[in-house]
């Protein structure tokens, strides 16, 4: 038995197809990346804006071409989560219909649809952690472990507490033993993943504990997370990320609008301030961190000078860089019932005017960074010429020349030029380098020879 599977949306998808695969695997499937070859075919979804769950649809109009008799098509993820009994009347193709704490009845549900049957689980469990199956995760340094599911917060947009449920955190020891394997089996690179992931809270344990646990684990020289809220940014896991060597100095630190009343209307539970004052903490205990963040535009009763405080802000913050988006309204969310919707062509226009403000914010930084030399992780070959990629610890993109055989090792490279986003790098020396704390790669990691 082969199963197909496609992921759309965020890093904690990834995550959870990784973990549907493990499940799979223990049922006996094998993965396949020929949909025509398949006799399970799954997509997991996003339903955080519309435009998302409109590439779904076409997606499965697509994939009902593979679909042999006695083959099955599930909808995994937020829109299963979302439209529930409501995906199989709209999608006659599809037989299953599977929230994000459901995948453990899968193999049952596969099963009964192979006989006929079209079932829908979006049942939440507010203990589900799958924390007996094992992910199917590609090989590599890098690996995700979601360490909390659900969000409790309740920004008046966003879907997700309606498709992912209540907030829970795994316990720490069961984090630390699943990094623990993976550090064994040569993953030196670990993103901790949760909707608001530095609320992480196993009743004992707090975020600045888990970083420190994890940051300990012999062989991890690389700690990232993501995302985490402005609100959950104690002094306490401040203060953890400075002291934890592996701790990479990079945050992605939704801001959503720049705009006091618009904050308020979108319930992010922060001032501008508040925001500008955990940037301010951020930066001062953590000299050199990179900042990314997540932007709405066209949020209803934003007014011009709504967006242009938006756009003051990127340029006082200074980001690395930013995801934009424009505001989709998501069925039963509390924003839908705000009035003065932004038409769209002006939604539109303040994208662009942002796109812009933040790619010369961007440049203007990244421009300042060429001459000097970081650690990278190589990660893959480059898309495109026969470059490979790297990845600073404050996640910028490096393209440098080398063989395949790096792919997984850490060089020291000078950055040579810019795109204003990614950069051109050359290899300064091939040794694993240590970190001017003394902190050098622990447990197993080769020792490259110098080039
Ligand atoms: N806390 C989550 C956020 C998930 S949604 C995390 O881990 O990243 C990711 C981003 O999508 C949000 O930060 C927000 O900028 C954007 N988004 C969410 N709902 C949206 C909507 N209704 N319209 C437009 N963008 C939205
Ligand atoms: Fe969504 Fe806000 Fe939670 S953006 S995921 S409700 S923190």
């Amino acid at each position: 038995m082969k199963v197909y599977l496609e992921t759309y949306g965020c890093q904690m998808n990834v995550a959870d197809s990784e973990l549907v695969l493990g499940l799979l695997e223990r049922e006996g499937y094998a993965r396949t990346d020929d949909p025509a070859a398949a006799d399970l075919l799954l997509v997991n979804t996003c339903a955080v804006r519309d435009h998302a769950e409109q590439r779904v649809i076409g997606r499965l109009g697509e994939l009902k071409r593979h679909k042999r008799s006695g083959d099955v098509l599930g909808v995994l993820g937020c829109m299963a989560q979302r439209l529930g009994p409501t995906l199989l009347k709209r999608a006659p193709q599809v037989d299953l219909v599977v929230g994000p704490d459901g995948y453990r009845s899968l193999g049952a549900l596969v099963a009964g649809a192979r006989e006929g049957e079209r079932r829908t689980d979006v049942e939440f469990k507010s203990w589900e952690h799958y924390e007996d199956v094992t992910p199917a995760r590609a090989a590599g340094a890098s690996a995700f472990v979601t360490v909390q599911r659900g969000c409790d917060y309740r920004c008046t947009f966003c879907v997700v507490p309606m498709t992912r449920g209540p907030e829970r955190s795994r316990k720490l020891e069961d984090v630390v033993a699943e990094i623990r394997s993976l550090a064994a089996r040569g993953v030196t690179e670990v993103t901790l993943l949760g909707q608001t992931v530095n609320s992480y809270n196993d009743g004992t344990a707090d975020f600045a504990d888990l970083l420190r646990a994890a940051g300990a684990v012999p062989g991890i020289r690389r700690l990232r997370f993501t995302s985490p809220h402005p609100n959950d940014f104690t002094d306490r896991v401040i203060q953890a990320m400075a002291g934890v060597p592996a701790m990479c100095e990079h945050v992605h630190l939704p801001v959503q609008s720049g705009s006091p009343p618009v904050l308020k209307r979108m319930l992010r539970r922060y001032t501008r301030e508040a925001y500008l004052d955990c940037v301010a903490r951020l930066r001062k205990r953590v000299p050199g961190i990179a900042l990314t963040t997540d932007i709405i535009v066209g949020f209803p009763g934003e007014t011009e000078a709504d967006f242009l405080a938006t756009r003051s802000l990127v340029e006082e913050v200074g980001y690395d860089d930013a995801y934009t988006f424009k505001y989709s309204p998501r069925d039963a969310t509390p924003a839908t019932k705000i009035p003065h919707a932004v038409p769209d062509d002006v939604a539109g226009e303040r994208l662009q005017r942002l796109i812009e403000t933040v790619r010369t914010v961007a440049r203007r930084k990244n421009l300042g960074l060429v001459g000097s030399t970081h650690e990278v992780l190589v990660e893959a070959h480059a898309r495109r010429g026969d470059a490979l990629q790297a990845r600073t610890r404050t996640n910028k993109i490096v393209l440098i020349e080398g063989p395949a055989g790096w792919i997984g090792t850490y060089r020291d490279v000078r950055l040579t030029g810019t795109t204003g986003s990614t950069f051109s790098g050359v290899v300064t020396d091939g040794r694993t380098v240590g970190r001017p704390d003394g902190h050098t790669a622990a447990g197993g990691l080769t020792v490259l020879p110098t080039v």
